[in-house]
């Protein structure tokens, strides 16, 4: 099966885990690149409000077409209990482009994990599998067992 994996990440933390996951799965990986200045307090603060607002981002070109795929894997931080920006933008503009889907987010709490539902909202399509971590079980690798699982879903 063909398989994109497609990601935001503003400080990293996403971005280890999907690294990880094209790697047990063979998969193309597309980073998805917010034009918008995010780092810093100004734009934790901004990223904070424009993901409650549910703005759209400018993001740059991208290297993969989802409609060449059989799956797309779509992740992104928890931004404001819902979707990053970006990842927003890009399931606006591509949802009618992908086939399957399965997603997964990263958080900083170990509040009831709102993102993926977000997404799935938006898409209206079923996930085939979900995957949400927090930011500890990311960084310290204590992941291994639930990637393991999702993976096997999409085998
Ligand atoms: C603007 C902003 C809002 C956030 N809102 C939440 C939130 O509502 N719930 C949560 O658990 N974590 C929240 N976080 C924490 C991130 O989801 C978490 O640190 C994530 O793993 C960062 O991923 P990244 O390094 O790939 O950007 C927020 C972070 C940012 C920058």
């Amino acid at each position: 099966m063909k398989t994109l994996i497609v990601y935001y990440s503003r400080t990293g933390v996403t971005k280890k885990l999907a690294q990880k996951m094209a790697l047990e799965l063979d998969a193309d990986l597309e980073e998805v690149v917010d034009t918008d200045k995010r780092s810093g307090v100004i734009g934790y603060l901004r990223s904070g409000r424009d993901a409650m607002r549910k703005k759209l981002a400018i993001i740059d070109p991208l290297l993969y077409n989802p409609a060449d795929y059989d799956l797309v894997i779509v992740g992104t931080p928890t931004w404001a209990n819902t979707m990053a920006c970006a990842i927003r933008t890009y399931l606006h503009n591509y949802a009618k482009d992908i086939k399957q889907v399965a997603f997964f987010a990263t958080r900083g709490g170990e509040a009831e994990e709102k993102a993926i539902k977000s997404m799935a909202e938006l898409l209206n399509l079923e996930a085939r599998a979900e995957l949400s971590l927090t930011s500890r079980e990311v960084m310290r690798d204590l992941f291994q067992e639930k990637l393991s699982k999702f993976v096997g879903l999409l085998k």
